[in-house]
């Protein structure tokens, strides 16, 4: 994977109160205290990512923290919203954009989705940006040019080197929670293919250190063949993530 710095996200979707989250922490508190070179990111739902901040504080664990989306409006009357400005506020580094649960059951686009990147990108929160295919798509040979379509209209009048400050996920929707993992061959083609695009977008130095993951089914048991792709550089892992020593298996997959 050349020298990109390999990455272990977890979104926990919609699981874990307050108290499950810090009991988790405390769980992998011991395996997670020490830098591996793996960047570990753990997102929690919004209202467990204040305790899990001050938690990773206390305990000086290596680990970053993340949320699961966002509006792309800094305030305003946007009830049920979150904005920018407040992921900031808790001194979150990443935020999940574009993950197709919110494309899928919550009317998501490429366009609402470009004004989440670049409004996260603006306040200096680094996006990790899904995208993926469904099954009928796939099956329909066109996963390259639906792909193509959402990183196009993503990243539309987004400028700046962006290798450090944008994580791409590519997580194939029939492969989410369906225990249906990519074949790690054919993932690392899509990735390819998303590396060469961003090399068209955005230039070759960009896309050379830019982290592409995949996530779809990622578990203890298959990660080290996935990671062991060369343009695979990390996982964004769903249910897989939720135990503490299923998590500390992903983590330490090495
Ligand atoms: P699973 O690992 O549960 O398949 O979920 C993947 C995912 O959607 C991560 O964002």
């Amino acid at each position: 994977m050349a020298d990109r710095r390999p990455m272990m996200a977890g979104n926990w979707k919609m699981h874990k109160t307050t108290t499950e989250a810090v009991a988790f922490l405390e769980g992998v508190a011991a395996g997670v205290d020490k830098d591996t070179g793996v960047e570990v990111v753990v997102c929690p739902p919004y209202t467990a990512l204040s305790a899990v901040g001050a938690d990773i504080k206390k305990k000086n664990l290596k680990v970053s923290l993340g949320a699961q989306n966002m509006h792309w409006e800094e305030a305003g009357a946007f009830t049920g919203e979150i904005s920018p400005l407040m992921l900031v506020d808790l001194g979150l580094e990443f935020v999940i954009i574009g993950h197709s649960e919110r494309r899928q059951l919550f009317g998501e686009t490429n366009e609402t989705i470009n004004k989440k990147l670049k409004a996260a990108l603006d306040h200096g929160l680094k996006p990790i940006f899904c995208v993926g295919e469904t099954l009928d798509q796939r099956e329909a040979g066109q996963t390259t040019e639906v792909i193509a379509a959402q990183i196009t209209e993503g990243l539309e009048g987004v400028g700046g080197d962006l290798s450090e400050r944008l994580v791409i996920a590519y997580e194939p929707i029939w492969a989410i929670g369906t225990g249906k993992v990519a074949e790690p061959e054919d993932a690392n083609d899509v990735i390819r293919h998303i590396r060469a695009l961003i090399s068209s977008l955005f230039g070759v130095d960009t896309a050379r250190k830019i982290r592409i993951l995949y996530g779809g089914s990622v578990k203890p048991d298959n990660v080290a063949k996935i990671m062991a792709e060369p343009e695979i550089d990390g996982a964004l892992v769903g249910g897989a993530c939720l135990k503490p020593e299923s998590f500390l298996e992903l983590v330490n997959y090495q």
